[in-house]
């Protein structure tokens, strides 16, 4: 694991360092905007963390078109915010310079809040902003966001950069930690990650914000992603699954879907064992190790793993003696149930719609499949066909003995 970009302390007196670390919070801290809301009951409804800019495209003068970035000022005000009358929508309002408006709204849903519809206004007859602008007036522009829902009772956290343009607006997002809706006047402790922080490379469980550590965080199903390693030319290896990740640290347990969008894959094809290693942009990897037995059939044999958090923490988990996912070679082993793979006390990886083949893939396609037992409810069918069968059969074979003995003792009597 690279190790070159870290900040070497001894190499800086104390007092250096500390007057580094001041300067690094405060340029962060002058940046982000900071709210917090009550409701009616002097009760904390809403609290929000974030940081934004825009950058517009507007028409100049000499009919060339010209962006400007905007950054939201440290005095601008939250005038207007408020967590409404009936506690099912929010809404924040942010106003600077001359004619900028910004608000977010978030509507609540039964067990869930949404980050719902976002609007922002810009005035062209601003001159320190646009002083080249053709047209002078007011625009407004508005989006639904409403995809994002997070459970009622969970602060939402992106730290990735969210981009969105709508007409002549970029708008980007970052360093986001919002809860709306917060019961019994408690701030929450569960965060709940936005997808662009879900891959590998922001392992969150160790948090710098100024929350408690995250409790477990009930996710989503993990996206599934097709991996495959090819060979002279020819796909040998093929995997389809969704990865959800279960790692415990300092007694923190996070869960961590891999995005399969922003995960590469190698491997390697041998006669007798197979490699699929994922790994992201950074040199933090998960590998699958398979094997074969008794010359007929293939297993998943091991699993290493290697992450690092973003506190630059590692986290390292091996197991090289599992035997899961067993089907017959030439053909595909497949469940679509959620499954575990207990790889160590502290590491588990859960998958879902599974599908793996690592040898004799033929053309690139996956062979028949067989299917885990958690899939197959029908297998319960043949159990008892056959349970009522050999019941069957033990009842004519008693029935046959007493026969014979009963005309046996009638022999007798005779
Ligand atoms: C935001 O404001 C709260 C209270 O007003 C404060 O405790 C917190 O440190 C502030 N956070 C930032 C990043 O400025
Ligand atoms: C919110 O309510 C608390 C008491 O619960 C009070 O101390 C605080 O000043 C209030 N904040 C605002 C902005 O009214
Ligand atoms: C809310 O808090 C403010 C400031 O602390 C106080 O002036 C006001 O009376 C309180 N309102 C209620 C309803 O408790
Ligand atoms: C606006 O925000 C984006 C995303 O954080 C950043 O890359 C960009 O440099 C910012 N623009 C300016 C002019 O600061
Ligand atoms: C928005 O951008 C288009 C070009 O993409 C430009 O023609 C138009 O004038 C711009 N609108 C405003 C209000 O600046
Ligand atoms: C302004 O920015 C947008 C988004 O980044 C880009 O698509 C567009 O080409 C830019 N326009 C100019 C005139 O630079
Ligand atoms: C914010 O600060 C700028 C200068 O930095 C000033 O021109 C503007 O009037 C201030 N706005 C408010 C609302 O205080
Ligand atoms: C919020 O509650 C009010 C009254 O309880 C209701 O009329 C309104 O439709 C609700 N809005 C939403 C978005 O649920
Ligand atoms: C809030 O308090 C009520 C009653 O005191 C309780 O029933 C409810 O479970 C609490 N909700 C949360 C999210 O703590
Ligand atoms: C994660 O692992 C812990 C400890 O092994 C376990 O108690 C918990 O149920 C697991 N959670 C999920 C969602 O797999
Ligand atoms: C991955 O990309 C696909 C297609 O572009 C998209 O539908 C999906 O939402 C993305 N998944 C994640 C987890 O970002
Ligand atoms: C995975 O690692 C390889 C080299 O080992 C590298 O070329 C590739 O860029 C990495 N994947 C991603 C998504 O960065």
């Amino acid at each position: 694991m690279s190790r070159s970009c870290r900040l070497h302390l001894p190499l800086l007196s104390r007092g250096s360092a500390f007057a580094l670390l001041c300067l690094l919070l405060r340029t962060l801290e002058v940046d982000a905007l900071n709210l917090t809301l009550n409701n009616s009951h002097n009760a904390t409804c809403l609290r929000a963390q974030w940081q934004m800019n825009f950058t517009i495209e507007y028409e100049t003068l000499n009919h060339g078109l010209k962006n400007v970035t905007i950054q939201v000022p440290s005095n601008a005000s939250y005038s207007g915010s408020d967590c409404g009358t009936n506690d099912n929508i929010s809404q924040i309002k942010v106003q600077f310079g001359s004619g900028f408006f910004w608000t977010v709204n978030f509507i609540r849903e039964n067990s869930a809040y949404f980050i719902d519809v976002i609007s922002f206004s810009y005035d062209t007859s601003d001159n320190n902003a646009f002083p080249d602008a053709k047209e002078k007036g007011k625009v407004s522009t508005t989006f639904e966001v409403n995809t994002i829902g997070v459970p009622l009772d969970e602060f939402f956290r992106c730290r990735s950069v969210m981009t969105v343009t709508e007409r002549n607006v970029t708008h980007n997002y970052w360093d986001i930690l919002v809860q709306a809706f917060i019961q019994n006047n408690t701030i929450s402790t569960k965060e709940y990650l936005c997808d662009e922080d879900e891959s590998i490379v922001s392992t969150t469980a160790v948090t710098t914000m100024p929350v408690p550590t995250a409790k477990p965080i009930p996710k989503e199903r993990p996206y599934p992603g097709t991996y495959s390693v090819t060979s002279g030319g020819a796909v040998c290896l093929l995997a389809t699954m969704g990865l959800q990740l279960n790692i415990t640290k300092d007694e923190v347990t996070s869960l961590l879907n891999i995005n399969p969008n922003t995960t590469d894959c190698h491997g390697e094809c041998h006669k007798e064992s197979a490699t699929l290693r994922l790994n992201d942009s950074s040199n933090e990897y998960l590998e699958f190790l398979f094997a074969v037995k008794n010359g007929n059939r293939f297993y998943l044999k091991g699993v290493n793993v290697s992450l690092t958090f973003v506190n630059g923490s590692d986290f390292v988990a091996a197991n090289n003696n599992l035997n899961c996912w067993d089907a017959p070679i030439g053909s595909s082993y497949m469940c679509n149930k959620e499954d575990t793979i207990a790889v160590s006390d502290t590491f588990q990886i859960n998958t879902f719609d599974l599908r793996v083949q690592p040898f004799n893939v033929v053309e690139g396609k996956y062979s028949t499949a067989q299917e885990c037992s958690l899939d197959d409810d029908s297998i319960l069918i043949p159990v008892i066909v056959g349970a009522g069968l050999a019941g069957l059969i033990l009842i004519i074979v008693v029935a046959y003995i007493i026969g014979r003995r009963k005309s046996y003792a009638g022999y007798q009597t005779l």
